[in-house]
């Protein structure tokens, strides 16, 4: 069911509360070292400005477990957006309670306020009733761009629209319809590459593409469980034994629904897991006992990219290897131009791919970078995110 956005509500001199997803990483001293999700919400927020709105912004950062943990504090973010807003943003030292009240309240048309972390509260969290009606009493209308948060059924993402009518924002807008596209009506061929370190984090994800896309293509540590589950010695390298068997059965499923399953047939393997580690290429059959795999070979790389060529749709999420690593980083790398160069729409989540592509300086070329993980992840598992769920119909 498409949901109602920004475009479907009047604003214009309406109090707004926009949950956004400002989870951004930080470094020891507190400075935003990526401000690619706070960057993402501005078309909304100066939407909702041009429109005469006064704009409460909340969001949760890090986990403090409903916990005041000062390291989480949104003060930093509240400086950051005012320099990419260029006005001024109100910073209230809570999310709920007398004074945010009445901060809320002496907002004009055009002012933004920034409460503190949301999840300072553990009722947040626990999507209590309470909590979400006094977040809910702060404005007269709900925004999610939140889509990194949706798939929590949280207070301000979920709760709250049980008390005003909540609709999408531009970003939540932009995201469900390009993942929607991919997984609902993709141009064809559609190929998926799926990486990461683990297959057990992705199960869902491979179970569900499989029955979607043409051809899907297996990285990353996860991709040795695949190589040993073809009966080849892995050596000392990532593997997780117990999922040997359901390795195989996706292979079974791959050949059944017909999808080409491409994955590796060279690997670069490391006598250590460190970044001077001595490594060489090799065949599946040539993978040393002491040895592990940390990235896909060049054959391998060229294979992948082959099948990128004549993509329609690219979904992609995870690196083909141990990425940080200079000379464990060449798969991803090749995957990363290779989907930069195809003409194809292009999707990419999951943090290491991004940075990947920020490093190789091809983020520009990608259609669409989600700012979601762990959401886009359940998206494109099928499930039902709660965030999105409680959003108004059209
Ligand atoms: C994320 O970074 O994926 C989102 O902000 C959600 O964070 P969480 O996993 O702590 O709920």
């Amino acid at each position: 069911m498409e949901k109602k956005s920004l475009r479907d509500v009047a604003v214009s001199g309406k109090r707004v509360f926009i949950r956004v997803d400002y989870n951004v990483p930080m470094d020891k001293a507190g400075n935003i070292t990526n401000d690619t999700r706070i960057r993402a919400t501005l078309p909304t927020l100066k939407y909702l400005l041009e429109n005469n709105a006064a704009v409460i912004i909340g969001s949760h950062l890090g986990r403090p477990k409903g916990q005041k943990v000062p390291e989480y504090t949104l003060a930093p973010i509240a400086k950051r957006l005012s320099e990419l807003l260029g006005q001024e943003v109100k910073f209230a030292p809570d999310c709920i309670g007398p004074v945010v009240t009445e901060m809320a309240q002496s907002l004009q048309a055009g002012q933004v306020l920034l409460l503190e972390n949301l999840r300072y509260y553990k009722e947040e969290e626990k999507n209590d009733a309470k909590f979400s009606s006094e977040l809910a009493g702060l404005a007269e209308i709900a925004i999610n761009d939140a889509f990194g948060v949706s798939h929590r059924a949280h207070a301000s993402v979920e709760g709250i629209t049980k008390f005003i009518p909540a609709v999408a924002g531009f970003l939540m807008e932009k995201e469900i319809s390009f993942l929607g596209k991919a997984v609902s009506n993709p141009a064809r061929p559609f190929v998926a590459i799926i990486g990461g370190a683990k297959v057990s984090d992705k199960i869902g994800v491979i179970d569900n593409l499989l029955s979607k896309v043409d051809t899907l293509i297996i990285g990353g540590g996860m991709a040795n469980t695949f190589i040993a589950a073809q009966g080849y010695q892995t050596g000392k390298s990532l593997i997780e034994g117990d999922k040997l068997e359901l390795a195989r059965e996706l292979m079974d499923k791959a050949k059944t629904t017909g999808v080409k399953l491409l994955l590796p047939t060279d690997v670069v393997i490391a006598d250590q897991f460190a970044a001077d580690a001595q490594h060489k290429t090799v065949g599946l059959d040539a993978i040393e006992a002491d040895w592990m795999a940390l990235d896909i070979g060049p054959a391998t790389a060229a294979k992948y990219a082959a099948a990128l060529k004549t993509a329609q749709t690219v979904v992609w999420n995870g690196p083909m290897g141990v990425f940080e690593f200079d000379a464990f980083a060449k798969g991803t790398e090749a995957v990363a131009q290779a989907v930069a160069a195809s003409s194809a729409i292009s999707i990419v989540g999951g943090g290491d791919s991004i940075a990947a592509l920020e490093k190789t300086g091809l983020a520009e070329q990608i259609s669409h970078i989600s700012t979601g993980g762990g959401a886009s992840l359940e998206f494109l598992e099928g499930k039902v995110l709660p965030g999105i769920a409680a959003l108004a119909d059209k």
